[in-house]
């Protein structure tokens, strides 16, 4: 048996690319049921609990597999969401996305009761945040992978929203049960090849998540049927890849030849983002 202190020193030796002096604290505070880097230390002469299953979640690390898998946990807008290995770990530009949703509702609707589609919500980190910053809304969140359902579901649980989730390809089950929405917003699969991934997402995350082919394919599939779902007035958020915004151009033309777009950059200055305002009133 050995004190936290010991363990943490045992650990801090290992030389691995991947075990970190923050993942060795939030690995020994999660098994440990310790809060805070600050009781961490403030406990550190107690004895370390459950030592193999650290040794276990080390390994995992060395491996490659995300601290977030590990742990099943992910913060998003402050919250804490749980994630396994069948849900992208939210990222931090779906964050971005996000906020930016939260400001152009703001902007566009002068009121709290919009209604919002999420869609591919995968672990329902956007939907369940802007339910939580609109609690009038009804939000509407699906996904084709009953697996990220069943997540989704337990993050609705856990942070107590009221959202309703579907199952199904993109927009059909929305159009299948006749719902209309102010707002869509969605970070669909838009990476095109493996060769441009990191080894550790291709081996541990969903490519039901990650892959499309061509890249614009699932926005393509989304703008055809939006114009079935939207309100007169329609908001259509969406995350994209860096190199999309020629790609994505074309095809808001072709669909949205009226409305008004506009993309935004990141915090890295990437444009990650396409907002569309649909105004047919
Ligand atoms: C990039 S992930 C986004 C997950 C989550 N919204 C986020 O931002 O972290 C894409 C999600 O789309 C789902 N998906 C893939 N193909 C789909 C389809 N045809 N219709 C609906 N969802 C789909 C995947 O299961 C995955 O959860």
């Amino acid at each position: 048996m050995s004190s936290i202190r010991n363990k943490y020193f045992e650990l801090k030796k290992i030389n691995n690319k991947y075990v970190n002096e923050n993942a060795i604290k939030q690995i020994l505070m999660s098994v440990n049921n310790i809060d805070t880097d600050f009781s961490l230390l403030s406990r550190f002469d107690e004895e370390c609990i459950n030592e193999e299953l650290i040794d276990k979640y080390i390994e995992e690390l060395k491996n490659g597999k995300s601290l977030q898998y590990i742990l099943n946990k992910a913060y998003f807008l402050n919250e804490e969401f749980y994630v396994n290995s069948n849900v992208l770990i939210p990222r931090n530009e779906t964050e971005e996305l996000t906020k930016l949703t939260i400001n152009k509702i703001k902007e566009i609707y002068n009121r709290q009761n919009v209604q919002i589609f999420d869609v591919c919500c995968g672990s329902g980190c956007i939907g369940i945040s802007l339910k939580k910053a609109f609690l009038d809304s009804d939000v509407y969140l699906s996904d084709i992978s009953p697996l990220a359902l069943e997540v989704a579901t337990k993050n609705k649980d856990k942070l107590n929203v009221d959202v309703t989730l579907l199952e199904g390809d993109m927009l059909s089950p929305f159009i299948a049960k006749a719902l209309k929405a102010d707002v869509i917003v969605c970070n669909p699969p838009y990476i095109p090849s493996i060769d441009t991934v990191e080894e550790s997402t291709l081996i541990y995350e969903p490519h039901l998540a990650l892959f499309a082919s061509p890249s614009t394919y699932f926005y393509e599939q989304l703008f055809k049927d939006a114009p079935k779902v939207l309100n007169k007035l329609g908001l259509i958020c969406l995350e994209i890849g860096e190199d999309m915004e020629e790609s994505l151009t074309l095809l808001v033309n072709k669909y949205f030849s009226k409305a008004v777009y506009n993309f935004y950059k990141d915090i890295y200055d990437k444009t990650r983002f396409l907002i569309i305002i649909r105004d047919e009133r």
